[in-house]
């Protein structure tokens, strides 16, 4: 036995993601802005894909943070659609924390919760940024997992958005996210996605989506879209959008609509600044009439961030089993 790994299991995760919204974005904020000043390392993630099978995956992302968070580690985070029809979530992780001393492992945790919290509050943040004023509605497009996150993380940093159109292609998981929709939220399902998107100014996309399906024509002027999936949207839709990413390298790849868009043009000109500039002041977007879309790849240095202030809280209240390793 040379030292002691940190385990900290999805109920453990769950108790303190789930009392420490606050601490959660400023995790996502802080590896944003360390991320535009060079102070991550972020390599590509890694897409494990199995023959003849076009659905399921297993992702690899490695992330370094630097600046005061000092963290390294992994997450592994697997995608298995078939899950949902028999009663589980898509998506399972863990989370693996290395020393920056000694490089062993210091902590496992599973990693969905993280993921699904990570994203939710980029996502949020995004929201925050980039729309002008009090939005007092979201349209939602996919009633899974990341979106009712979306949802909580916007209320959060939005407490205006009372009001939600839902739409899925699966009616009954749109009546089913309608009945849980957070206290001080009035949920209503759209007949279609056009109908959803002409709803609010702001729209979050997290369907499992894997080839675009539609373009913004139904959404009012300055439409903020939050394509947390992706793939949704058709590049020319992107192509006529104001863009922020999170990083033009990692989501310019993987048949994204960034990626296939800048495939079509030969260019990423299209791309008009990252969020982690837009937090740093480091660029700026005025008001505009054409649809703002914010593309985040999902980067692991969120995922680390958001692990170590997890690892952080877990060893401070006690929670989580160290065991000898
Ligand atoms: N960018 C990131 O950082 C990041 C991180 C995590 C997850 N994601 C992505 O978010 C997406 C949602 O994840 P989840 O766990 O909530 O998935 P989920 O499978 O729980 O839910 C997805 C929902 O989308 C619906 N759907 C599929 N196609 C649709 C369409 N064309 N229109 C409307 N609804 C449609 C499905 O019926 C399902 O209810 C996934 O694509 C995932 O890869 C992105």
């Amino acid at each position: 036995m040379t030292g002691r790994l940190l385990v900290v299991d999805p109920a453990a995760v769950d108790k303190i993601l789930d009392t420490s919204p606050a601490r959660v974005v400023d995790a996502v904020r802080t590896a944003y802005r360390l991320h535009d000043e060079a102070q991550t390392v972020v390599p590509h993630s890694t897409f494990l894909r199995f023959p003849d099978d076009t659905v399921n995956r297993i992702i690899g992302l490695p992330a370094y943070v630097g600046g005061q968070v000092r963290a390294a580690g992994m997450k592994w985070i697997a995608s298995f659609p078939g899950n949902i029809a028999a009663g589980l979530p898509r998506a399972s992780a863990s989370i693996v924390l290395n020393s920056m001393e000694t490089g062993r492992p210091t902590a496992l945790l599973d990693g969905a919760r993280v993921s699904a919290h990570r994203t939710a509050a980029s996502a949020a943040l995004a929201a925050r940024v980039l729309t002008a004023g009090e939005p007092d509605g979201i349209a939602l497009a996919g009633c899974g997992v990341i979106n009712l996150e979306v949802l909580r993380y916007v209320r959060h940093l939005l407490p205006s958005v009372r009001d939600v159109t839902l739409y899925d292609s699966d009616p009954q998981r749109a009546a089913a996210f309608a009945a849980r929709v957070p206290d001080g939220v009035t949920a209503r399902v759209a007949r279609g996605l056009d109908e959803a998107l002409a709803a609010h100014r702001l729209v979050s996309f997290a369907t499992n989506a894997g080839t675009p399906h539609t373009g913004l024509d139904a959404c009012g002027p300055g439409t903020v879209v939050l394509h947390v999936s992706l793939r949704d949207l058709h590049p020319e839709a992107l192509l006529a959008a104001r863009n922020v990413v999170d990083d033009p390298d990692h989501v310019d790849r993987e048949n994204t609509s960034v990626h296939l868009a800048s495939r079509r043009v030969g260019h990423r000109d299209f791309l008009h600044a990252t969020i982690g500039g837009l937090l740093n002041g480091r660029t700026a977007l005025g008001p505009a009439e054409q649809p703002t879309v914010f593309s985040p790849f999902g980067l692991g240095a969120l995922d680390i961030a958001v692990a170590e202030m997890v690892r952080e809280e877990a060893e401070r209240t006690g929670l989580g089993q160290s065991v000898p390793w």
